[in-house]
């Protein structure tokens, strides 16, 4: 069924179609997306005769639950590229993000896919109320990270100029939306807030500050932030979700009508809730954990994805497409650090490089202001523990932080404790994390 392509500024056709239009194109999307997978994709062919199912089995949309499961794990089983359904030549562009390990997750798009990926986004920032001719200050990380590259080609999509600054250099950010007068912000909630701060520090007040519009992701946000971000920088705050196993950003986006959670491009992106404890398909309002089939993409389709998101899926509002709760949590153990994906298992790998140190540690989250802080607890070995002198604890510290930070890149406070001050759990399920960051609301 083709789309009609709306004069820039306009809602597409399918944006506003009725259910039966949307299920229709969604099935006819889903037929191809399997049978493209099981047959350009030897892992996915394997999966499928291992459960006994074969593409020609789905003759409804509820016939998807009978398919398998795609989780982050088979993405590391078939590092780099196993998981690329064209000839590697037909990829343009790839990216990475946080694999469990120092293993990434390596996606690729193909050309048309990063077309699809530039009019989701662009559809997005309309969605959020921008418009041809705004300025949008893009501050999401450019590089491997899907955040400045999708908000960049979305943006320049949708007719915007576009200003390339990625992220840090907080006075230098500061100092261009003063020059250039940007309409649109693109960058995460928590770093929003820091920018914020240095207009405060400059005495430069909300109704000073050309932004008119935040678009905001790629970590979880609450209400209370909401408000916090709106009043402080004088904008309407919209929650851009996705996730580069699905795309990036742009896999669902709020509308500034309305402002009741990411609406999901339902056309490129098929959304189930399941019970993370059995897999099994749950109602729409119920909670549960995220999972996304590609419906359009050529280069790395993904056949139910298990995002480890907790929300529910919410009726469609102002879009005719179905909404996303704020994300409440994850089914796995990743934290998010100053947008950036981290898993303990992760460091735990950096601390074992290591042989002076044991294999206990604890991870310590605080928040400091506006930003996450973390600070890793690590112990000695015990025949070191108490003979080492302060200048090889400042030592392990240094070559530890600098690992943690060029492998995984985050920044983090290393505390060296001696042998067995670390808690040991009768159970033997070490708490590997604690959580001291006030609740988001
Ligand atoms: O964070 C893509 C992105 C970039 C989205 C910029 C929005 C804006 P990943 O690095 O693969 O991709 O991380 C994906 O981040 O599974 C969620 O846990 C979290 N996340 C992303 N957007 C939101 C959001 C990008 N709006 C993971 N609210 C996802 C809550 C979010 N969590």
């Amino acid at each position: 069924m083709p789309v009609k392509r709306p004069e820039a500024g306009d809602l597409e056709h399918i944006e506003t179609a009725s259910r039966d239009e949307i299920q229709a194109l969604q099935l006819e999307r889903l037929k191809w997306t399997l049978r493209h997978a099981y047959e350009n994709v030897p892992h996915y062919r394997k999966k499928f005769e291992q459960k006994g199912v074969h593409p020609d089995d789905l003759k409804t949309l509820a016939d998807l639950a009978k398919f398998p499961f795609t989780t982050k794990a088979d993405l590391r089983e078939n590092y780099p590229f196993g998981l690329f359904a064209v000839p590697r030549t037909q990829i343009s562009r790839i990216h990475a993000s946080s694999g469990t390990t120092g293993q990434p997750t390596v996606v690729g798009y193909t050309k048309k896919d990063i077309d699809t990926w530039a009019d989701v986004v662009a559809r997005s920032i309309r969605a959020a109320g921008g418009r041809p001719g705004d300025i949008c200050h893009v501050a999401y990380g450019y590089g491997l990270f899907t955040g400045g590259l999708g908000a960049h080609y979305g943006a320049e999509r949708a007719g915007c100029s576009v200003v390339p600054i990625s992220g840090g250099q907080t006075e230098r950010q500061v100092h261009l939306i003063q020059d250039f007068k940007p309409s649109i912000i693109m960058v995460t909630p928590s770093y929003s807030l820091v920018i914020a701060e240095e207009f405060e520090r400059l005495g430069i007040k909300p109704e000073e500050i050309s932004l008119k519009i935040g678009i905001f992701g790629a970590e979880p946000w609450g209400k209370g932030m909401r408000t916090e971000i709106e009043g402080k920088l004088g904008i309407d705050a919209i929650d851009i979700y996705g996730l580069s196993e699905v795309m990036g950003p742009g896999v669902a986006c709020e509308c500034i009508e309305s402002k009741d959670g990411p609406v999901i491009w339902e056309d490129h992106f098929y959304p189930e809730i399941i019970n993370p404890q059995t897999g099994e398909v749950v109602a729409d309002g119920e909670k549960g954990e995220l999972v996304f089939t590609s419906l359009t993409k050529e280069g790395m389709p993904v056949i139910r994805y298990r995002t480890r998101d907790l929300t529910s899926l919410l009726a469609p509002t102002s879009r005719s497409f179905r909404r996303i709760d704020k994300i409440s949590g994850r089914s796995d153990d990743m934290m998010i650090i100053r947008g950036v994906n981290v898993f303990p298992t992760q460091i735990e790998e950096q601390i074992l490089r290591d042989p002076r140190l044991t294999g206990n540690y604890q991870i310590v989250l605080t928040r400091d202001g506006h930003m996450d802080d973390m600070e890793i607890r690590c112990e000695l070995q015990r025949e070191i523990s108490e003979s080492t002198g302060k200048a090889t604890l400042v030592e392990i510290s240094k070559v530890l932080q600098h690992h943690i930070k060029t492998n995984i890149g985050v920044s983090t406070k290393i505390s060296i404790m001696d042998f067995g001050t670390l808690p040991r759990t009768q159970t033997g399920k070490a708490v590997r994390v604690v959580d001291n960051r006030p609740k988001q609301v």
